[in-house]
C-alpha cells in the first residue's frame, strides 16, 4: 500500500505544488488547511492535472480533536508542514497572531503526531532565519539567530523547538527545509501563487503590472552594494522546491534526528535582472521606478545548495527563463487567481 502523507497548508502556493508532486509519485495525500490564505480550488486543479485527488479536510492545526480524529482515520507515515502565516509586514503589526499560528500551531501539530505515533516531519523554514548575512553564499552552518521581523523569528523558534524535540526522543526524524525565494508555477498554468490584496513579493507584483492590474513596479533601493544597485536574491522554481520535499521524505525515512537543508538554486539575480527576464518571457514592458530601500531588506542573499545535492540528491533544475515563462502562463491564464 502507498504511504499516506499529511500535508498541512496543502491548499496554499507551495503546498499545492507539493501535493501534486506527491500524487504524481504515487503517494496517498491528506490535506489539512483552514483556507485562511488559500482556496480549495487549487486542489480541484491539482486533481485535474494528475487525475487523482487528495483527501481534503478544512480545519486548523491547533485543533487537537480534529488532528486526533484525522490520525485515527488515516494511517499517516509522515507530515509535510506548510501551514503558517507568511506576510512579513503583517507580522510586525500582529506579532501575537504570528507566534500563535506559526509557533503554537506547530507545537500542537507535533503533540498530535506524538500521540498518534507519527514521528516523521518536514518543516517549511526560510532563509530568513539567517538574518543579515555576514558572508555569502549561505550554508546551513552559517549562523542563524537574528531574523529582522516576527515572521522570521517564528520560523527560527519552530526550528529550535523541533531540534529540542528530536534531541529528546530518537524516534523523531525531522527535515528543516530553508527555502530561498520561491517563484514560478506549474507549467500547466493551472496552479500558482494567488496572493490576497496587493502582493508583497517581487514576482507576483511584476505579474500584476504585466496584466495591467497594477500601474508600475516600485524597485526598493538602487544603492545597494550589488552589480546594478538593486537587491539580489536566490530565486527557486516552486516545482523544484516541491521535488525537494519528496527527496527530504526519502531521507527522513532512513535517518533519525534533526537536519536542515537549504533549498535554493545557488545563483543570485538582481531586481533589474528579474524585470528584464520577465519582459523577455512575456513580451510585456514592465514600467518601474527606483525608490527608497524597504526597511528590513538585506542587500543580497543566495544559497550554497551543496548539502542538499550531496545528502538528498536534489538540485534545482529550472532556470530563470522557466521561472518567468511559468509565472507568466499562470498569471495570464488566471488574471483573478483562483477566483477566475
Ligand atoms: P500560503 O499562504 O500560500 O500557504 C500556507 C497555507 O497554510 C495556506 O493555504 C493557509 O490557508 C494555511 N494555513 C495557515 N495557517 C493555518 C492553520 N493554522 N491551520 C491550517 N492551515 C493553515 O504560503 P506558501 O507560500 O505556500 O508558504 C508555505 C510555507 O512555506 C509557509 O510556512 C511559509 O512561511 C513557508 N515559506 C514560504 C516562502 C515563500 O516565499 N512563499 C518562503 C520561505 C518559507
Ligand atoms: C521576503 C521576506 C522574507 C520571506 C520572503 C519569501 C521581507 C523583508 N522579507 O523576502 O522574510 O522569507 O519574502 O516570502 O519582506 N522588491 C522590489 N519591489 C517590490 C517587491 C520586492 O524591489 O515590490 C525587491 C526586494 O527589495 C528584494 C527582491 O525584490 O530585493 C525580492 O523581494 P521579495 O520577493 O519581497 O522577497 P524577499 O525580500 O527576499
Amino acid at each position: 500500500m502507498a504511504d499516506k502523507i499529511l500535508v498541512t497548508g496543502g491548499a496554499g502556493y507551495i503546498g499545492s505544488h507539493a501535493v501534486l508532486a506527491l500524487l504524481e509519485a504515487g503517494f496517498e495525500v491528506v490535506v489539512l488547511d483552514n483556507l485562511c490564505n488559500s482556496s480549495a480550488e487549487s486542489l480541484v486543479r491539482v486533481a485535474g492535472i494528475c487525475g487523482r485527488a487528495p483527501v481534503f479536510i478544512e480545519g486548523d492545526i491547533h485543533d487537537a480533536r480534529l488532528l486526533d480524529g484525522l490520525f485515527a482515520a488515516h494511517e499517516i507515515t509522515a507530515v509535510l508542514h506548510f501551514a503558517g502565516l507568511k506576510a512579513v509586514g503583517e507580522s510586525v503589526r500582529k506579532p501575537l497572531e504570528y507566534y500563535e499560528n506559526n509557533v503554537v500551531g506547530s507545537v500542537r501539530l507535533c503533540q498530535a503526531m506524538s500521540r498518534a505515533g507519527v514521528f516523521r516531519l518536514v518543516f517549511s523554514s526560510s532563509a530568513t532565519v539567517y538574518g543579515e548575512p555576514a558572508e555569502m553564499p549561505l550554508s546551513e552552518d552559517s549562523p542563524t539567530g537574528s531574523p529582522t521581523n516576527p515572521y522570521g523569528r517564528s520560523k527560527l523558534m519552530v526550528e529550535e523547538v523541533l531540534r529540542d524535540l528530536a534531541a529528546s526522543d530518537p524516534r523523531w526524524s525531522i527535515a528543516v527545509l530553508r527555502y530561498f525565494n520561491p517563484v514560478g508555477a506549474h507549467h500547466s498554468g493551472q496552479i500558482g501563487e494567488d496572493p490576497r490584496g496587493i502582493p508583497n513579493n517581487l514576482l507576483p507584483y511584476i505579474g500584476q503590472v504585466a496584466i495591467g492590474k497594477l500601474k508600475e513596479l516600485a524597485v526598493f533601493g538602487g544603492d545597494y552594494p550589488t552589480q546594478d544597485g538593486t537587491g539580489v536574491r536566490d530565486y527557486i522554481h516552486v516545482v523544484d522546491l516541491a521535488d525537494g520535499h519528496l527527496k527530504a521524505l526519502q531521507a527522513i525515512a532512513c535517518q533519525a534526528g534533526w537536519r536542515a537543508w537549504n533549498l535554493g538554486a545557488g545563483q543570485g539575480y538582481s531586481v533589474l535582472d528579474m524585470i528584464q527576464a520577465f519582459e523577455q518571457a512575456s513580451g510585456c514592458v514592465i514600467p518601474y521606478r527606483i525608490i527608497a530601500r524597504r526597511p528590513g531588506d538585506i542587500p543580497a542573499c543566495w544559497a550554497d545548495p551543496a548539502r542538499a545535492e550531496r545528502e538528498l540528491g536534489w538540485k534545482a533544475q529550472r532556470g530563470l527563463a522557466d521561472m518567468m515563462a511559468d509565472t507568466w502562463r499562470w498569471q495570464s491564464m488566471n488574471p483573478q487567481g483562483y477566483a477566475r
